[in-house]
This record gives structure tokens, C-alpha cells and sequence, in this order.
């Protein structure tokens, strides 16, 4: 991966024109959403032992795709094929609870993640939550950022929260009253 990123930034593959960005905008792929099944399980239990230091075992994510559709929305994110991105959350009277949400490696940084959360935040304002929420590591720079942008904020710190290695975890928590993510411009 390091090796196409250091590819991209040399000036002969940058796009010359708005015209050319535009048409690799057009190209670029449109990943599908779906909610996740057993056939997804062992492809992305890989993908979150590939993201996580701490990852879910793929009993876990089998757990939730066996859960009560009024309960849980686990959802995968294809690309053709090719398995993207994918995201646990769970509704909890008006809260939606976003347990789980990671993009591949080889994916990050292209707007996937963003994507994503707009997906599962708009199911949980279709189903009638007024608010979100999740818990981050604070030195989860990247998400910090894309939660953020949101409109997450932080609310809460749960001390020496992940057991692997004892790192607290921040509670952010958004109201979904508004569309967060076109507050931010
Ligand atoms: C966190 C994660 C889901 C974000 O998904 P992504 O597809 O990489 O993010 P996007 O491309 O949609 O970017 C969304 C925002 O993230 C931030 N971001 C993206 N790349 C970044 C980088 N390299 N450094 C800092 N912030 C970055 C930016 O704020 C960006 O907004 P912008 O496009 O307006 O600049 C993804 O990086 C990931 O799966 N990480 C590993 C697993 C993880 O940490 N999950 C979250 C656990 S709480």
C-alpha cells in the first residue's frame, strides 16, 4: 500500500486539469451497501484482524448478524466483489450505538468512511433515533477527525477502557435532530 501511495504523489500521475480530476472522480468506484449475512462473516472478521489491534472474533460478528433486525443493523460495503468497509451498530430506544466501523486498508482516506457513517446514521434517523453515539481511542487521530466532522463531540472518558492495552476510550455522542454531517462546511 505504501508503495501505490508513493506512486500516486509523484507529479507525471497527478491529474494536470479539473476536468481530468473530475473524470477520475467519475471513474472512481460506487461501493454498495448490504446488510451483512453469514456468507460476509469470515471475509470480514480478516479485514477487522487486518485494522484492529484488538480485533472482534468472527463468533462476534456472527452474533450480530443472527440479532434481531429491530436491534441490530450489521451492514458490509462492496465494491463489485471486493468487501470495502462494514459497520456494526446496534438501537437502543432513540440512540443509535455504532459498535464497529472500519474501512479497508487499502481503501481509507478516499471518502469511504464518511460514506459509511452518512449510510448507518440516516437508517438510524429512518427508524427514529434522535441521537448517536460511540466510543473512540483518543489517539485514533483519523476517526476522531471524521467523527468530528459529524458533529460528534465528546461527552464522557471511560478509563483504561480497551483491554489489550488499557487505553481509555472517549464517548462521543451527536444528535441526529439535523443532518451532522452538512453542519459542517
Ligand atoms: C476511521 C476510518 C473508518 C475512516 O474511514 P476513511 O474512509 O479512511 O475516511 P474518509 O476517507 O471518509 O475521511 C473522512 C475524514 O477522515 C479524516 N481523514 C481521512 N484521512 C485522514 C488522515 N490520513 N489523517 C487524518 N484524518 C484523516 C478527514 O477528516 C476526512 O475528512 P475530509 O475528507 O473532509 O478530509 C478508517 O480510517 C478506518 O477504518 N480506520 C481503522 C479502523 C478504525 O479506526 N475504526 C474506527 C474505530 S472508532
Amino acid at each position: 500500500m505504501r508503495k501505490s501511495v508513493a506512486k500516486a504523489a509523484t507529479p507525471t500521475n497527478l491529474p494536470r486539469t479539473e476536468r481530468e480530476a473530475s473524470s477520475v472522480r467519475a471513474r472512481a468506484p460506487r461501493p454498495r451497501f448490504k446488510r451483512m449475512t453469514i456468507a460476509d462473516v469470515a471475509e470480514v472478521a480478516a479485514l477487522e484482524a487486518r485494522v484492529f489491534p484488538d480485533p472482534w472474533s468472527a463468533d462476534s460478528f456472527l452474533a450480530e448478524v443472527e440479532r434481531k433486525p429491530d436491534i441490530g443493523y450489521p451492514v458490509v460495503m462492496r465494491d463489485g466483489s471486493d468487501l470495502v468497509a462494514y459497520a456494526v451498530v446496534w438501537f437502543v430506544v432513540d440512540e443509535i450505538h455504532i459498535g464497529n466501523v472500519a474501512v479497508s486498508p487499502d481503501e481509507q482516506g478516499r471518502g469511504l468512511g464518511a460514506s459509511l457513517l452518512t449510510h448507518v446514521l440516516e437508517e438510524g434517523r429512518r427508524r427514529g433515533m434522535v441521537w448517536a453515539t460511540l466510543e473512540v481511542r483518543p489517539s485514533n487521530v483519523r476517526a476522531l477527525a471524521l467523527y468530528e466532522r459529524f458533529g460528534f463531540e465528546k461527552i464522557a472518558v471511560r478509563k483504561r477502557y480497551y483491554a489489550n492495552d488499557r487505553e481509555d476510550a472517549w464517548v462521543l455522542a451527536c444528535t441526529l435532530e439535523r443532518r451532522p454531517e452538512r453542519r459542517v462546511g
